[in-house]
């Protein structure tokens, strides 16, 4: 099942463009009002609204503040109040961890918002709005087209509040806008083109000890969710960091052949991330990089390289840059 969620998400991506416009405006309405923002959720969803703080700050200049479901009480239960606004996500829209989260929130009576992939859910019965992802049920335990579909709204919301707020030029929106539409078909690129090259990786380190996911600035979520799977599917452990924070001690486990997956997209933070992958190297570590088709540069670096289309904006990058990590965690999986 986890493989064939993964081939589906070409054409789940395509139906998450297809939301009801009314409740996407809605929820706009009431981001743009907040006086503070949590994006509150577990696993891969607190991934996914990690993210999604990068495409708020970026693209709508909102600070929003993502927290891990079982967290918030601890940390925000006293602070959260009338004038809170907290989006809840999660796939099932019943994670015992959330809906304690959501709980605590209501009776502190912040406004509830969801986004869920299940109609009639526990989440979607308490929103004040909910947002369904229409990726259709995900049987694997490990999630994968929930999460990208997860990204795809979150990105569209974004977009919205941008419009809505005139923060970015109305030829930047309709450029991201273009990009997202053609998300599902970069998405089937890669489906299409890596996987083989993926499985032969997996041949070569499976017998790896532990693995280390990097990226910079949005794609530190990346590297998060990439790490998640492989713990998750094929029992390897792994470690995940923002690239820039990785010297502040994990660098000392980096030895002879040690793997790092970067995952490095072509944007700001390209060349902060080649030196971070110089650091690296010269530590003997096997470098692996996710990054963009024709990247001389850091196909130079690595030992390894996975490519993805050209030209994928970077708040829209965690949608196509975490394929090629759940088909990598997969195929680990298998050679165990
Ligand atoms: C975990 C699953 O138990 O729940 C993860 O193993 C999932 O894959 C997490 O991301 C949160 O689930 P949900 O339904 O709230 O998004």
């Amino acid at each position: 099942f986890m493989l064939k969620e993964i081939y589906e998400q070409s054409s789940t991506l395509r139906n998450t463009l297809r939301l009801q416009d009314q409740f996407l405006e809605l929820m706009t309405e009431f981001l743009d009002r907040a006086g503070e923002v949590f994006l509150v959720a577990a696993g891969t969803s607190y991934h996914a609204c990690l993210a999604a703080s990068y495409m708020f700050s970026k693209l709508a200049f909102l600070a929003t503040h993502p927290i891990i479901a079982s967290e918030f009480v601890e940390q925000h239960g006293k602070s959260v109040n009338i004038d809170s606004t907290i989006l809840f996500v999660s796939q099932s829209g019943e994670t015992a961890d959330t809906l304690a989260a959501l709980d605590h929130a209501r009776l502190r009576a912040s406004t509830i918002l969801g986004l869920t992939n299940v109609i009639g859910s526990t989440l979607t019965r308490l929103s004040r709005v909910y947002v369904c992802q229409q990726s259709g049920p995900e049987i694997g335990v490990a999630a994968t087209k929930t999460f990208t579909s997860q990204l795809s709204v979150l990105a569209q919301l974004a977009l919205r509040l941008a419009k809505r707020r005139g923060k970015v030029s109305h030829v930047e929106i309709e450029f991201l806008e273009k990009k997202l539409q053609q998300i599902p078909d970069i998405a089937e690129d890669i489906l299409r083109t890596q996987p083989g090259k993926i499985k032969q990786l997996a041949k070569k380190y499976c017998d790896k000890p532990c693995f280390f996911y990097l990226g910079r600035g949005i794609s530190s979520a990346t590297a998060l969710e990439g790490r998640l799977k492989l713990l998750e599917i094929a029992y390897v452990p792994a470690i995940a960091y923002p690239a820039g924070e990785s010297k502040h001690g994990p660098i000392s486990l980096i030895e002879t052949g040690f793997p790092l997956v970067f995952i490095c997209p072509r944007d700001e933070t390209h060349k902060m991330v080649v030196s971070n992958i110089m650091e690296m190297k010269a530590r003997g570590a096997s470098i692996i990089i996710v990054c963009e088709e024709g990247d001389e540069e850091l196909k130079r670096l690595a030992d390894d390289c996975i490519e993805v289309p050209k030209g994928v904006p970077e708040i829209l990058s965690p949608i196509v840059y975490v394929i090629p990590l759940q088909l990598f965690a997969y195929y680990m999986a298998l050679e165990q």
